[in-house]
């Protein structure tokens, strides 16, 4: 029997890389799947490659349109089991020059925007005696951004932090709630921030010697989001093929300098 066969599932964010490739990771194990992103075109289009998905367009960041849709998206699922906070935007500026707007809105959707999704979704979770919650984060959360500026890296790091308190309180009612932290990933956002160079140069320093893809952090969604994972909750997976433990150098010249 498929891992999530009988359970429905939110994904935000999804007409984007990771959102559509998780939502149809998440349709594979057999959830019933709503998508959700502000898009209101592209996510129709991913939700019609989906057999038995919709989609609705809303901005994660507006309280009133997060709940409108939350409230309708649980009517047609007949509740809420799983909640995939995957919207995100980057920031291109440097500290000095940073507008307050920029600091602004990408603190409203990469951490509000996953506050507000989680307290529409936990009255449904709750009625049904449990679900599960999986925040894409990043390595910037732990480290610094690749393409992003510092309010990118600040939204990250609290959305681990939320992450964690999350867990803690929502574990009453059996609610668990965990992080995915990607690498550098091949998706829409990247393709607007960085050149061909650029990434080749990041993809150097990768120790598993390629780019993250939508479907490597789509699998350990599905992982947290099933029950394979009943007794994890207030953690994170770093699907980074090795970013985090490398020394920031291109990764061959290592073992130019070893005998
Ligand atoms: N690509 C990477 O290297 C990488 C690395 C680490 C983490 N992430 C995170 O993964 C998540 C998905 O990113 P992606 O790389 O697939 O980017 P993407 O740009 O392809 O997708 C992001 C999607 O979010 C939607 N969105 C943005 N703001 C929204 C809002 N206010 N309301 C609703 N939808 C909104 C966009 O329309 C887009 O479809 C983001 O949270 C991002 O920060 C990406």
């Amino acid at each position: 029997m498929s891992a999530l066969a009988g359970k429905t599932a939110i994904v935000t964010g999804a007409a984007g890389g990771i959102g559509a490739a998780a939502a149809r990771a998440l349709a594979a194990a057999g959830a019933r799947v709503v998508l959700l992103d502000r898009d209101a075109e592209r996510v129709a289009a991913a939700a019609a490659a989906i057999a038995g998905a919709r989609a609705y367009p809303a901005d994660i960041a507006d309280k009133a349109a997060v709940e409108r849709v939350f409230a309708a998206a649980a009517r047609d699922l007949g509740g809420i089991d799983i909640l995939v906070n995957n919207a995100g935007i980057e920031s291109v500026w440097t500290i000095e020059r940073m507008p307050e707007a920029d600091w602004d809105r990408v603190l409203d959707v990469n951490l509000k925007g996953a506050m507000l999704c989680t307290q529409a979704a936990v009255p449904s979770m709750k009625a049904r005696g449990g679900g599960a919650i999986v925040n894409v984060a990043s390595v910037a959360g732990k480290r610094i951004s690749f393409s992003g500026g510092a309010s990118y890296t600040a939204s990250k790091a609290g959305l681990l932090g939320f992450t964690r308190h999350a867990a803690f309180e929502l574990g009453l009612y059996r609610i668990r709630v965990n992080a995915v932290c990607p690498g550098p990933t091949l998706t829409p956002m990247i393709e607007r921030n960085l050149d061909a160079a650029q990434r080749k140069s990041v993809e150097a320093i990768v120790p598993l010697g390629r780019w993250v893809l939508p479907e490597d952090v789509a699998a350990a969604i599905v992982f947290l989001a099933g029950d394979g994972a009943a007794m994890c909750t207030g953690t994170s997976i770093d699907v980074d093929g090795g970013v985090l433990v490398s020394n920031g150098s291109p990764y061959r010249e290592y073992f130019a300098r070893r005998r």
